[in-house]
């Protein structure tokens, strides 16, 4: 046991004292507005956030789930549909499609990078299939371009999972801008965060945006009209007021998790220690989780436990390992490579405002392991 300080997964108590008080002053602004549940907070921070995305528009949701199941709906994906996506992920990914109604079919994993292996994608397309959703896992964004042949070859629609992924760009392009749309979560943890539940669906399509603003409110296009059948998912305004002032120190925070990814790729030097594989573009990681691999992974956590360093598991169990959906619908091959990761993966500290030293001793510890 240690008497050093804890390092935590994250740790929004030692946020810097000017983003505290900025916070503070946004929650006052709502209160004396008057206004909390879709308003101008939530207009204009709608509007910020498409811009950063570099998309048409975004529509604010109670949280990421929602917006994956509301982005489904839009499209028209229901009961009879199939939707192919990863095992290795949260639960919400996978839930949200059951909840619109369609199936989800799981692929497995490139255990190299943990996201979804375009072979196995193959084998899991049938005539029901309508659309692949990729999660950005961890925070990184792959070439999309296969995956985009793959649906426009199959004639289906790409949809991205951006719950880990703000920021995080591929030649120039940012995450949500590749396919027919993208979701977002901003729970409190992810890169940019309410102090609650938020969600958000980003597009470039006007006629989705403006089924997914409908979708989020009754089914409601005009005051007590519903020609559909919707959900109450609406973004309110102190959570939009917040997001817009995190939003001004997202850049910064990435900045920082990418420097402390880069001394952990350096610096930690231990055979029995796998890391995954190095981003091949700085800007195409926003590393929301920092992931190594290790075969006697319980040990490791052991191990830094006892020198006050916290880790957790992304993901312990796969998705069909999940007794309310045992049979679902998987790649006829078996999802092996997802199981064996989720049986080895490791995620350590990466926050933003963890300190050099602290990152120091994650990386004295990591390489003090021995079997
Ligand atoms: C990959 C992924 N998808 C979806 C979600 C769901 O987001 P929320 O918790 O906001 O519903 C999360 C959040 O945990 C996530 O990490």
């Amino acid at each position: 046991m240690t008497d050093l300080k804890p390092i935590l997964m994250n740790d929004f108590t030692k946020e810097p004292e000017s983003l505290v008080e900025a916070q503070f002053e946004a929650i006052k602004s709502v209160l004396k507005s008057g206004y909390y549940i879709l308003g101008p907070k939530v207009q204009s921070f709608e509007k910020q956030w498409a811009t950063y995305c570099g998309v048409r528009g975004a529509v604010g949701v109670a949280n990421g789930m929602d917006a994956i199941e509301i982005g489904l709906r839009s499209l028209g994906i229901g009961p009879g549909d199939e939707v192919i996506t990863t095992p290795l992920t949260a639960f919400a990914t996978v839930l949200a499609i059951v909840r619109s109604g369609a199936q989800p079919v799981l692929a497995d994993i490139d255990p190299s990078t943990a996201q979804l292996d375009i072979e196995s994608l193959s084998r899991c397309l049938s005539p029901k299939t309508k659309a692949v959703l990729l999660v950005h896992l961890y925070g990184q964004i792959l070439d999309p371009a296969p995956f985009q042949q793959f649906c426009s070859a199959h004639n289906l629609f790409f949809i991205e999972d951006c719950a880990q992924a703000h920021g995080a760009e591929h030649n120039g392009l940012r995450a949500g801008s590749f396919g027919a749309l993208g979701a977002y979560s901003f729970y409190p943890t992810k890169n940019l965060g309410c102090i609650g539940d938020g969600g958000c669906i980003v597009s470039n399509h006007a006629e989705l945006l403006e089924h997914c603003s409908v979708l989020r409110n009754y089914g409601q296009t005009e005051r007590y009209h519903h020609p559909v059948l919707g959900l109450n998912s609406r973004l309110d305004e102190m959570q939009a007021a917040i997001l817009s002032v995190r939003l001004n120190w997202l850049d910064q925070f990435t900045d920082r998790r990418r420097t402390i990814a880069a001394r952990y790729f350096n610096e930690i030097e231990n055979p029995d220690v796998e890391m995954l594989r190095k981003p091949s573009h700085p800007k195409s990681h926003v590393f929301h989780l920092f992931v190594v691999k290790a075969s006697n992974r319980s040990d490791l956590s052991i191990h830094l436990k006892n020198r006050g360093i916290q880790t957790h598991i992304h993901y312990p169990i796969p998705v069909h390992h999940q007794h309310s959906v045992k049979e679902i619908k998987r790649d006829p091959k078996g999802l092996n490579r997802a199981e064996l990761f989720a049986n080895q993966c490791l995620s350590l500290p990466i926050h933003p405002q963890l300190t050099d030293d602290e990152v120091t001793r994650v990386i004295d510890a990591i390489n003090s392991f021995q079997r």
